[in-house]
């Protein structure tokens, strides 16, 4: 591995072996040091989890961090140009996450800088250390990856998350239940390479028809900013909300999983259930991106 770009770039033996790097990290079996190596994290848009959670795992492996969290006070606001701005900061760095709004961002970073870069969100694409922490932790909860029931729920058109997340999942024969709005329904060309893995998929919109069926129910956010109608937004802003009241009769094992941040589609009542998982899977992402950057830097030392 030289960088993280996308979720399908990885076999299911390297998505395996990032898992099992991770768990041993976080049973401390594994200390990474990465004391001399500098990590630049360059943000364009938004992030609480992701940008957080990288600096701390660099940090617990004794490394070094520099961030550009938006571009105000950066020479992006003087026109830099993107290519400029990544060939500047890699000058600084050893390693590089990128976050971005524009798709294929990061894959033309890791063309023109020399380090290897972490893709840490573009646009709508791809999300894929979300994708293998959201997989370290449906394994934590379930003890296993293959052949488990999952529902995906919520925004399937926008969620760079669940585009991220399904390819993951289809390394290990899953049946999926993807729900959503007609409007927000899962990207075709994702659908067809699914479907061209024989991946069992069932698409529906009612969650009540599936909750009780399910291993893992995974939300999502209605992603407000992608969209270019604010008005078909607020039609299917609040089309899900979970609430406590629906989990009489879901499977013992079953757990609800969100990348968060959330708005109003997991109440909060919901939170102090045995169900709820969403904040460790928010702190299993230290582990596992502790994983990948000691795995792009030449293996754990
Ligand atoms: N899950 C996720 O990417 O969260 P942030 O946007 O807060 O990083």
């Amino acid at each position: 591995m030289k960088n993280v770009i996308s979720i399908r770039d990885l076999s299911r033996e390297e998505i395996l072996h990032l898992l099992d790097q991770g768990e041993k990290i976080e049973k401390g079996e594994l200390k990474p040091d990465h004391s001399e190596t500098v990590m630049s994290i360059v943000f364009f848009e938004s992030s609480t989890r992701t940008r957080f959670s990288f600096e701390t795992a660099m940090k617990r492996m004794n490394g070094k961090v520099i961030t550009m969290s938006g571009t105000k006070g950066t020479s992006v606001d003087k026109g830099e140009s993107l290519g400029d701005t990544l060939k500047t900061v890699a000058n600084y760095s050893d390693i590089m996450v990128v976050r971005s709004g524009l798709e294929g961002t990061q894959r033309y970073a890791s063309e023109i800088i020399p380090i290897p870069v972490i893709n840490a969100g573009d646009g709508s694409n791809q999300h894929p250390t979300q994708c293998l922490l959201d997989l370290y932790s449906i394994r934590k909860t379930q003890g296993k990856l293959d052949n488990l029931s999952i529902a995906v729920v919520g925004d399937l058109r926008y969620g760079r998350a669940v585009h991220s997340l399904v390819y993951g999942l289809s390394h290990f024969s899953p049946k999926l239940h993807l729900i959503s709005p007609d409007f927000l329904k899962i990207p075709e060309y994702i659908k067809t390479d699914l479907e061209d893995k024989n991946i069992e998929i069932h698409e529906g919109s009612d969650l009540s028809e599936v909750i009780n069926k399910v291993d893992i129910m995974y939300v999502t956010r209605i992603q407000k900013e992608r969209f270019s109608d604010l008005d078909a937004y607020e039609r299917v802003k609040n089309c899900y909300v979970v609430s406590k009241s629906m989990f009489g009769d879901v499977k013992s094992n079953f757990k609800l999983l969100h990348p968060l941040p959330r708005v109003d589609e997991i109440s909060t009542d919901v939170d102090d259930t045995k169900y709820a998982y969403y904040f460790q899977q928010a702190k299993n992402g230290v582990y596992i991106r502790q994983a990948i950057i000691s795995e792009l830097l030449g293996g754990s030392k």
